[in-house]
């Protein structure tokens, strides 16, 4: 039978409010209340169904994608993203699209991306001013952007990156602005949706310019250059599908948007997130600072701090896919037109699965390794983030790259609560910290 799963029987816009305003708390009820799954009414929006049972998940995660969409549970992002971007797009598109820029993501070539991401790091500690407060999340979005005008579009310091980091950053904070989102969620084809798409376009058209530009000269060098340059753009504007054909300009230029707002926040967030944990954690600090004088790229520990941060604190809370047609799930049948939410923070926060799971441990994944339908902040199967590979190596280096520069304290030795910020999950107080010491000063004590 065609039935979806009990939930709060809360009026639509009781729930909107709710999941908006905490949607922690709003989760956490629904877990106790109905279990593993549930289903969630929001205005605007077809059904939900809240998954949070590692087998329903693997159940999602490996279905026919064209019967589970992801591209369409997006769609409230194009006029922000361009409608040829990798979020948006389904079936053939999709996978003719994922498979033209998985090679530029892959593990080994994002390698070599590392000493950029050091150096970048390293400088921009050196920038931060001693005993007062620092918000590091304001820092780290200023770094991760940084990060992606230099390794994702190969634009080097200079005018023309100022002038790309400048508009990008108008384009950024209109996006986080959470108002924004919310009037587009709600208010489809109202004036005020059509307001909101208004100033969108103001800040959009010169990124798009300078974007348009960079692609027609990438373009325009000859192979020889081409093929030396090892940016992303540059193995992008390379690479060519099974009939040897290439992205085209739009493509590629919406692709550009999608990296920087998947890429952007999301990391600077999960590096934020590291060092507010890690600061209230003095012991496990203790033994990465240990680890990174023997290593000072890290090892096993930085990775487990890593994995660690973004279970306790998923910078996406969950992911979604939208039934085209009904879809059998562990022996009941959701019917089409219902979107499935894999829930990554309840599931990160399973006992069975994490013992004392409100604890932030590292060492559980030393003990454990991460499973693939357990540990989910990049989501699954054929829409897993295509930036996991590079995220992780940012976030990894970049944490490296603070511990051994400064010496930080909490401005406030109170945890950072959870706040919702545009479409992440961030630290109330932007991590704020205060620097004790840095090097030099540290090179001079
Ligand atoms: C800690 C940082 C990051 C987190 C937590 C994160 C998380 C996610 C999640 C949850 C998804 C959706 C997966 C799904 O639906 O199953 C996703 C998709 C995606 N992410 Fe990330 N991401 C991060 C960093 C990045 C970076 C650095 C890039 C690129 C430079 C990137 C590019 C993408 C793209 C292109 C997709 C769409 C994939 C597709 O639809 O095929 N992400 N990410």
């Amino acid at each position: 039978m065609d039935t979806l799963p009990p939930g709060p029987r809360l009026p639509r816009a009781v729930q909107t409010l709710r999941w908006i305003v905490r949607p922690g708390a709003f989760m956490d009820e629904q877990a106790r209340r109905f279990g593993d799954t549930f289903t969630v009414r929001l205005l605007n929006s077809p059904p939900m169904v809240f998954l949070s049972d590692p087998d329903a998940l693997r159940e999602v995660f490996t279905a026919d994608p064209e019967l589970l969409r992801a591209g369409v549970a997006n769609e409230l992002l194009e006029p922000v993203l361009g409608a040829n971007s990798l979020l948006l797009l389904d079936g053939e598109r999709h996978l003719r699209q994922r498979r033209l820029m998985l090679p530029s993501f892959h593990g080994e070539r994002i390698a070599g991306y590392a000493r950029t991401i050091d150096a970048l790091a390293v400088r921009e500690v050196a920038s931060w001013p001693l005993r007062e407060p620092l918000p590091l999340l304001a820092r780290m979005q200023e770094l991760t952007l940084r990060v992606i005008a230099r390794v994702v579009f190969g634009v080097e310091a200079g005018p023309r990156d100022e002038a790309l980091r400048t508009r990008l950053r108008a384009l950024l904070d209109w996006s986080a602005d959470r108002r924004r989102v919310v009037a587009l969620a709600l208010a489809s084809a109202t004036p005020l949706r059509d307001r909101s798409l208004g100033g969108l376009r103001a800040v959009l058209r010169p990124v798009h310019a300078l974007l348009d530009e960079t692609v027609r000269e990438r373009r325009a060098l000859d192979p020889g250059a081409l093929a030396a340059r090892d940016d992303v753009l540059s193995l992008l504007v390379q690479a060519r599908d099974e009939r040897g054909r290439p992205l085209s300009d739009a493509e590629l230029r919406d692709e550009l948007v999608t990296l920087l707002i998947a890429g952007h926040e999301t990391t600077a967030t999960a590096i934020a997130w590291a060092l507010e944990r890690l600061l209230r954690h003095p012991a496990a600090l203790a033994r990465l600072r240990e680890e990174l004088a023997a290593r000072p790229a890290g090892g096993d520990w930085l990775d487990a701090v890593a994995k660690e941060t973004l279970r306790l604190r998923p910078i996406l809370p969950i992911v979604a896919r939208y039934a085209t047609a009904p879809f059998r799930l562990q022996g009941r049948t959701i019917p089409a037109g219902t979107e499935l939410a894999p829930c990554v923070y309840l599931v990160h926060r399973r006992p069975d699965v994490y013992p004392a799971p409100h604890a932030f441990r590292p060492e559980r994944f030393l003990e454990r390794p991460a499973g693939t339908y357990t540990w989910i902040p990049f989501g699954g199967g054929t829409r897993r983030c295509l930036g996991v590979s590079f995220a992780m190596l940012e976030l990894k280096t970049v944490l490296a790259a603070v511990v051994r520069e400064a010496e930080l304290t909490p401005a406030d030795p109170a945890p950072e609560r959870v706040r919702r910020h545009a479409i992440t999950w961030a630290p109330e107080a932007g991590a704020t910290v205060v620097v004790a010491r840095r090097r030099p000063a540290l090179s001079v004590v």
